[in-house]
């Protein structure tokens, strides 16, 4: 097997809102969803929210499974609900997910910024409404690695670089599930000393230089989330296992004080462009090719991320269609693409964003953000087709809601993304709405509308679900296609 042909997956596990209650909307199966015209249906009857159990079968945090299939080494995670407490306040949490993702989208905005200007634009501390210093709860897609022989799930983050784990002695550490990373019983484990490659790296992948530490000058990092939530420690090398496959040499950060609550994961992984990114330090194994599938967020619901370019391990149900990376130098560690339309009920909408290279897609955000031209012909058009039901107050960054709480199922217009070259992000139905309460009493279209209208806009995660997406950062090629995710 050339090692170009290696792969890889990891079940991806959603743990919406960082706990364990889901929704399960099971009505929306391929089978129950009928297509009217333009329209799909929503079963609302059928979503309940429910809570994983605490069951005693599960131990430990996780309980994996490796298989392997044409040439894809699979690995497989289990739901960490058995140590997650159940969520007491649903609408509470729901309502606070969207603030924390406004955060998110805040501090992206203000790298780019950055990056662009020259000048540092730190969001306010004094903006950010700091509730129980649970941060990055937005970033909930998760996946185990193996790091110096011990196991590490981490939140997959294709909006950053460099990946990172808590690590002992640790001076700050939030609490996490798996026991903390420890170099000392790591045979590979070396730190990375100052001055070297990969240390200077750390300006470009993280906005923030690499600082000498005395004796041994030890290369320091700080990466700082522009949430309140960052991790600093040591750059250090250790041997990573993707499933069977090792990776030596790994550069990643051992982070001694470490802030956000992260969701009780162990760390963070990079899934940018950058050189310290997982995806470029493993380009020499899987050709800086990967791809995930995001599950929606019901119970046991799972997805996968594959490392590797051979397409025929996905399981999607219409052929992939490409798109080129925007190239743009102060923004390639982002995945920049060029949006050149977008259909509500199969209606193309017009707009002078279109066409402009200026959105990207992130892993980690959660609803889409659109330059307020295309968001206000979005939601005229989605206004228009989806008419009759009663309106209800917006909520946070959500301006379009319903109260549709009297009914069993609606029919809600289609919505296509489409790219450069023809390509075609098709949103599945159950990402088109954002239930603000559960009772369906305030439910919003799960777009917003950037500030301005020269902001970078972003894909989030919600209206990926159930797509394969493919990113090839060597042909500089991004690829869509249906795909209910499952990992089995
Ligand atoms: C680590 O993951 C492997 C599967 O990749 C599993 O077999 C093993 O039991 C795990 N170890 C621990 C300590 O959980
Ligand atoms: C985006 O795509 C359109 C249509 O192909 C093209 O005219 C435009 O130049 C592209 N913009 C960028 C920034 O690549
Ligand atoms: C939502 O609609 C239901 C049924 O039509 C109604 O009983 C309820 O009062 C409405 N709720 C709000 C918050 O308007």
């Amino acid at each position: 097997m050339s090692p170009l042909m290696t792969l890889l997956t990891f079940t991806i596990l959603s743990f919406l809102l960082n706990d364990v209650a889901v929704i399960s909307s099971a009505g929306v199966s391929a089978a129950d969803s009928a297509v009217h015209g333009e329209k799909e249906t929503l079963r609302l009857s059928k979503l309940e929210w429910n809570y994983h159990r605490i069951s005693n079968n599960h131990p430990s945090l996780l309980s994996l499974e490796t298989r392997t299939e044409r040439g894809a080494i699979i690995l497989e995670m289990q739901h960490r609900d058995n140590l997650l407490k159940p969520i007491r306040d649903w609408n509470q949490r729901l309502q606070k997910h969207l603030i924390d993702d406004d955060i998110r989208v805040r501090s992206i905005q203000s790298r780019i910024r950055k990056r662009v200007t020259g000048k540092s634009q730190v969001v306010s501390e004094a903006e950010i409404p700091i509730t129980s210093g649970v941060k990055l709860q937005t970033l909930n897609y998760v996946v185990t690695v193996n790091l110096g022989g011990e196991n590490m799930t981490l939140i997959a983050d294709t909006g950053s670089d460099l990946t990172w784990v808590q690590c002992q002695p640790c001076k700050s550490c939030y609490d996490q599930r798996e026991p903390l990373f420890n170099p000392s019983v790591s045979q590979s484990y070396q730190s990375v000393p100052c001055g070297s490659s990969s240390c200077n790296s750390l300006q470009f992948a993280t906005g923030n230089y690499g600082i000498c530490g005395t004796n041994p000058p030890t290369c320091q990092y700080v990466v700082n989330y522009g949430d309140g939530s960052y991790t600093r420690g040591e750059l250090a090398r250790d041997s990573l296992l993707l499933g069977n496959t090792p990776v030596k040499d790994f550069v990643f950060g051992c982070g001694r004080n470490n802030r956000g609550l992260f969701g009780g994961v162990s760390g963070l992984m990079g899934l940018g462009r950058s050189d310290l990114s997982l995806v470029s330090q493993t380009s020499g194994t899987f050709g800086g090719q990967f791809s995930y599938c995001l599950p929606v967020t019901h119970a046991q619901a799972s997805g996968s991320l594959t490392l590797g370019g051979d397409t025929s391990v996905y399981r999607n149900s219409t052929p992939i269609t490409y798109t080129n990376m925007v190239q743009n130098p102060q923004l390639s560690t982002f995945y920049l693409l060029n949006l050149t339309g977008t259909t509500i009920g199969g209606v193309a909408l017009q707009s002078p964003a279109f066409g402009q290279g200026n959105i990207l897609i992130d892993s980690g955000t959660v609803i889409t953000r659109l330059p307020p031209s295309i968001y206000s012909a979005v939601k005229a058009e989605f206004l228009k087709q989806f008419t009759g039901y009663p309106q209800a107050p917006r909520f946070s960054i959500l301006d379009t809601c319903f109260n549709l709480s009297g009914y069993d199922e609606v029919n809600i217009p289609t919505m296509t993304m489409n790219f450069e070259g023809n390509a075609e992000l098709s949103v599945d139905v159950q990402g088109i709405f954002y239930f603000v309460k559960t009772d369906g009493s305030q439910v919003c279209l799960a777009l917003a509308s950037l500030m301005y209208e020269d902001e970078i806009g972003i894909i989030g995660n919600y209206q990926q679900k159930n797509n394969r997406i493919i990113y090839n950062t060597a042909g500089s090629t991004l690829g869509f296609a249906k795909e209910t995710c499952s990992f089995n």
